[in-house]
């Protein structure tokens, strides 16, 4: 597996600590508020991404630039799956192939650390350029609402996600209390 690629100047690599701050700054100007109302958010939340899938891209200056994640999931307790994003670059560096070098690095980690299938909810014109549709997400469904024609998947090893039907649910590892709000951590 590659540890850091280069997109010149920029650098793809495994995201830190240090990148959170930065990370979900980049979010909140991409998505706005809006992002911890999507469904997707709600597979995601109080969990870890999984081991190795989380990617920071940044500037030749240090200046996180790019993110993405992946995230353990399961389809009705019987299929494993990531489930893919949020995806995202600063504007001003838009259409110059850091989304594409983002998702080809995940997929790629993805792929070799084991990884059978990812899932998505987003653009199907951006997404089908990596091989994801909706043909194996029409017997899938989310905890939530979304648009139909936005549930994408992909499998990286033929067949991972035949006879797959239900629900899908997050299952990655749960965030330490260490990274949780006060409150919340004392209710737990
Ligand atoms: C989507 C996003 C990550 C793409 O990053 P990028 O670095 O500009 O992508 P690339 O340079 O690899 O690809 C650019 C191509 O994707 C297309 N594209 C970008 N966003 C798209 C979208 N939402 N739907 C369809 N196509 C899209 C561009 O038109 C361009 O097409 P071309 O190759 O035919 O010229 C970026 O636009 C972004 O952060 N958008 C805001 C957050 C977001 O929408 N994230 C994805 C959730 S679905």
């Amino acid at each position: 597996m590659t540890a850091m690629i280069m997109v010149s100047p920029l650098t793809i690599r495994t995201e830190t600590a240090a990148d959170v701050a930065a990370r979900e700054c980049l979010l909140d100007r991409c998505f706005g508020e809006a992002r911890f109302l999507k469904t997707c958010e709600r597979l995601r939340e109080g969990r870890l991404p999984a081991e190795g899938l989380a990617l920071t891209a940044a500037d030749a200056e240090g200046r996180l630039v790019g993110t993405l994640r992946l995230w353990h999931a399961t389809v009705n307790a019987s299929h494993r799956a990531l489930l893919l994003g949020p995806l995202a670059v600063a504007p001003e560096l838009r259409g110059a192939g850091l989304g594409a070098a983002l998702m080809r690095e995940g997929l790629a980690r993805a792929e070799a650390l084991g990884h059978a299938a990812v899932l998505l909810v987003g653009n199907a014109p951006y997404y089908a350029r990596f091989g994801f549709s909706t043909v194996l997400t029409e017997t899938l469904s989310l905890p939530g609402p979304y648009e139909r024609e936005r549930f994408l998947a992909l499998e990286l090893v033929p067949g991972a996600l035949a006879g797959a039907s239900g629900l899908v649910i997050g299952t990655g590892a749960l965030l330490p209390a260490s990274y949780l709000p006060a409150a919340v951590a004392q209710a737990a």
